[in-house]
């Protein structure tokens, strides 16, 4: 799409709520125990929004970091994307509230995007389009507040998500930069996490059940090889359309659901562990703020550095996959 690649990231940022849900916490809360969740997950904590906190709020304060990382003034924008399943309101967008928080309010284009876990993949695959061809400036947020529709009463759900926000600003870039990169959906019910909207109150439709529907639900098992699957499609696909060897990839950004999926993709791509960014066991699944989240420590701990090629994967419910091949250029 960019030809030479020259559109790419320029900053990263990210923010996680100070509340800390441990397993342990959460053995009081259901019939679980800590060894289950690490041993099935690698999960041991994750981190819950506060009343003060909200898509936007966590938003923007990724955000703010990923400007100042980049250099770049937020009347420099063009474009703010927030890939999110969990908004504040159905509408305003949060990228209009992050754009009125950081004090832009003409020339832009603010907008949420919903894909799974996958929005991330989804929102720098749109915003690399839209800044291309006039050198523009983007802001692509992940943010995602699952505790607001986790049934805190289901174990094979509850311990397995977080909250938290990852940002990256997308603009021009001097060399590198987005290589490749792919989209797919498909529908998928049962395999997908799942909540139901909520119409309850009104006269034109029937009855509805008023309580639990909003809650995330999801068939767990059919999930994990569903995203091995899509992990391996993705990595197959990027090689092929880049020309890259896998043994080329200096580093990976997967999708943090679950350290087997990682482990898994690790062994299907014949790449150490140590090319793996994991910070699932500090968040959970932070759905479209895990790949940025996880970019952005992997960027600030730096174990990525200009000239590598990074891989960053999602999957996530829809059901919905993607990938992008970055070359990093600071
Ligand atoms: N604590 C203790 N026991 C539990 C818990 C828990 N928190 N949750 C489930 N169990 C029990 C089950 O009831 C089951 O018991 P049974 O054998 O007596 O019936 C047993 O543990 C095994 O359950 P499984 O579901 O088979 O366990 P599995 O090894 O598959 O792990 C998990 C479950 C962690 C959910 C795993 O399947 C997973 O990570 N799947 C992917 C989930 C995911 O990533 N979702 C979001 C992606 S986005 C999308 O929508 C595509």
């Amino acid at each position: 799409m960019t030809g030479a690649g020259r559109i790419g990231i320029l900053g990263t940022g990210a923010y996680v709520p100070a509340q800390i849900l441990t397993n342990k916490d959460l053995e009081k809360l259901v019939n679980t125990t800590e060894s289950w969740i690490v041993e099935r997950t690698g999960i041991r904590e994750r981190r819950i929004i506060g009343p003060e906190e909200d898509i936007a709020t966590m938003g923007v304060a990724a955000g703010r970091q990923a400007l100042e990382a980049a250099g770049i003034e937020a009347s420099q924008l063009s474009f703010i994307i927030v890939g999110t399943n969990s908004a504040d309101y159905l509408f305003p967008a949060a990228a209009i509230r992050v754009q009125d928080a950081l004090g832009v309010n003409h020339h832009l284009a603010a907008f949420d995007l919903q894909a799974g876990c996958t929005g991330f993949n989804y929102a720098l695959y749109v915003a690399e389009r839209l800044v291309a061809p006039e050198g523009k400036y983007a802001l692509v947020i992940g943010s995602d507040a699952s505790s607001r529709f986790t049934d805190w009463t289901d174990r094979s759900t509850c311990v397995l998500f977080g909250d938290g926000a990852g940002a990256v600003v997308v603009g021009p870039v001097p060399r590198g930069g987005i290589l490749s990169s792919f989209l797919a959906s498909a529908l998928n019910m049962k395999l997908s996490c799942k909540t139901e909207f909520n119409s309850e109150n009104s006269p034109f439709l029937p009855p509805q059940k008023t309580t639990g529907r909003h809650f995330l639900t999801m068939d767990g098992p059919e999930i994990f090889k569903f995203a091995v699957n899509a992990v391996k499609e993705c990595l197959r696909r990027i090689m092929e359309m880049s020309g890259l060897m896998r043994e080329e990839l200096d580093y990976v950004i997967l999708h943090q659901a679950n350290n087997r999926i990682i482990e898994a993709a690790a062994r299907f791509a014949k790449l150490p562990m140590e090319k793996f960014y994991v910070n699932v066991d500090r968040y959970g699944n932070t759905s479209a703020a895990s790949v940025p989240l996880a970019l952005h420590e992997a960027v600030m701990e730096g174990k990525i550095k200009a000239g590598d090629k990074v891989l960053l994967v999602s999957f996530g419910a829809g059901v919905t996959w993607g990938a992008a091949l970055v070359e990093w250029s600071y």
